[in-house]
C-alpha cells in the first residue's frame, strides 16, 4: 500500500516546529526551533517576538524536516497546522505558509485544534490504542478529562475552572526565581526536596466532581513565599517545589483515576507538556497498575509542542474527510467541539 505522507507544522506558541509523518505513525522527521532562549529573558512568551521569530524560522524548519525525511515537496499528500487555539500572531505564520504549499502542490490542507494535536500525540509510538479512549490533557493552556470516541468525537468529563496545570508550574516557578519554562525546572528542584515540608491546599471540588482548579494552590504559595521573606525565613526552595508539585499531582492522579473506575477504562492516555513530567508519570503508572490499566504518554518531546503530533492528527483529519478550504483563518480562542 502506497504511504500517506503528511507535513506537520506548529507554530502556536514559541516552538516553530514541522514535521514529516508516514501513515500517521512512522516519524520521518520532527524539527522543532525553540524560541525560549529568547523569551527567557523577558520570565514568558513574548507575542510579537514570537510572531516575528516564526516568520525568521519557518521556510528553513519546513526545508529541515522534508531533508531530514528525505523527501520532496511532491511527495507530501497532505499539509496539517495547527490553526489555533495559541497566539494570534504566531499561528497566522503556520498557517499561511500551509495554505501557500497545499495551494501550490494542490494537496489536502488539514486545519488542527492544538488539543487534538497533544491528544493524537499517543497514537504515534503506541500500538492497539483503543476507542473510546480517556485521555488527561495537561498542558500550559489546558487541563482536561476528555473521552476520545472518534477524530473529533469527544466527550468533556471534567476541566479546569481558572488555571491550567502548566500554567501553575509556569508562575509558582516565576515567585521562586526559576527561568521560564517552569514546569521542568521546578521538577529538577523538587528531585532533591520533601514533598510534605509544606502542606499546600488540594481542590478536590464538589463530591464527584472532575473538574480542576488551580489558582487556590498558586495563590498558597505565593502566600507562603510572601510571608516567609517578610519574616526574613529561610526558604528552602526544593521543599516548596516538592510540596507544590506533589500537590498538582495527587488531585491530577485523584481525579483521573476517579474518571477511570467511573467509566470503567482499560487504557489511559497521558497528553500534553505536563505529561512530560516523569514524577507525575510514575504517579500515575503507580495507580494504573493497582488496577491493571495501560497508561499512553508520549515520549516528552512529543508531549511538549511538535509538528509530529500535528502531523498525525492530519492522517485522522485526512481519513474522515475533514479538508480546509483556503481560507482557513487562525482562531486564538479555537473551541473544542464536544459530544452532549
Ligand atoms: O503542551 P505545551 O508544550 O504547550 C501548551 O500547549 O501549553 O505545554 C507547556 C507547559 C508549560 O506550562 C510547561 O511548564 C509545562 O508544560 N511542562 C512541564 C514539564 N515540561 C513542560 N510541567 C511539569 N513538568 C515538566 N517536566
Ligand atoms: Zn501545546
Amino acid at each position: 500500500m502506497v504511504e500517506k505522507l503528511i507535513l506537520g507544522i506548529e507554530t502556536s506558541c514559541d516552538e516553530t516546529s514541522a514535521a514529516v509523518v508516514a501513515d500517521g505513525r512512522k516519524i520521518r522527521s520532527n524539527i522543532i526551533s525553540s524560541q525560549i532562549d529568547t523569551h527567557r529573558r523577558f520570565g514568558g512568551v513574548v507575542p510579537e517576538i514570537a510572531s516575528r521569530k516564526h516568520v525568521e524560522n519557518i521556510a528553513a524548519v519546513i526545508q529541515r524536516a522534508l531533508e531530514e525525511a528525505n523527501v520532496t515537496w511532491h511527495d507530501l499528500d497532505a499539509i496539517a497546522v495547527t490553526h489555533g487555539p495559541g497566539l494570534v500572531g504566531a499561528l497566522l505564520v503556520g498557517v499561511s505558509a500551509a495554505k501557500a504549499m497545499a495551494y501550490s502542490l494542490k494537496i489536502p490542507l488539514l486545519g488542527i485544534h492544538h488539543l487534538m494535536g497533544h491528544i493524537y500525540a499517543v497514537f504515534l509510538e503506541h500500538d492497539a490504542v483503543q476507542l473510546p479512549l480517556l485521555c488527561l490533557v495537561v498542558s500550559g493552556g489546558h487541563t482536561s478529562l476528555i473521552l476520545l470516541e472518534g477524530y473529533g468525537q469527544m466527550r468533556l468529563l471534567g476541566q479546569t475552572r481558572d488555571d491550567a496545570a502548566g500554567e501553575a508550574f509556569d508562575k509558582v516557578a516565576r515567585a521562586l526565581g526559576l527561568p521560564y519554562p517552569g514546569g521542568p525546572e521546578i521538577e529538577k528542584l523538587a528531585k532533591e526536596g520533601d514533598s510534605a515540608a509544606v502542606e499546600f491546599p488540594r481542590a478536590w471540588l464538589e463530591e464527584g466532581s472532575l473538574d480542576f482548579s488551580f489558582s487556590g494552590l498558586k495563590s498558597a504559595v505565593l502566600n507562603y513565599l510572601h510571608r516567609a521573606r517578610q519574616k526574613g525565613e529561610e526558604i528552602n526552595k526544593h521543599d516548596v517545589a516538592a510540596s507544590f508539585q506533589q500537590a498538582v499531582i495527587d488531585v491530577l492522579v485523584g481525579k483521573t483515576f476517579a474518571a477511570v473506575d467511573k467509566l470503567g477504562a482499560r487504557q489511559l492516555a497521558v497528553a500534553g507538556g505536563v505529561a512530560a513530567n516523569g514524577t507525575l508519570k510514575t504517579a500515575l503508572v503507580r495507580e494504573a497498575e493497582r488496577r491493571g490499566v495501560r497508561v499512553l504518554t508520549p515520549s516528552p518531546v512529543y508531549c511538549t509542542d511538535n509538528g509530529a503530533m500535528i502531523a498525525c492528527a492530519g492522517y485522522y483529519a485526512l481519513q474522515e474527510g475533514r479538508v480546509a478550504s483556503l481560507d482557513l483563518n487562525a482562531v486564538p480562542n479555537l473551541p473544542l467541539h464536544f459530544l452532549d
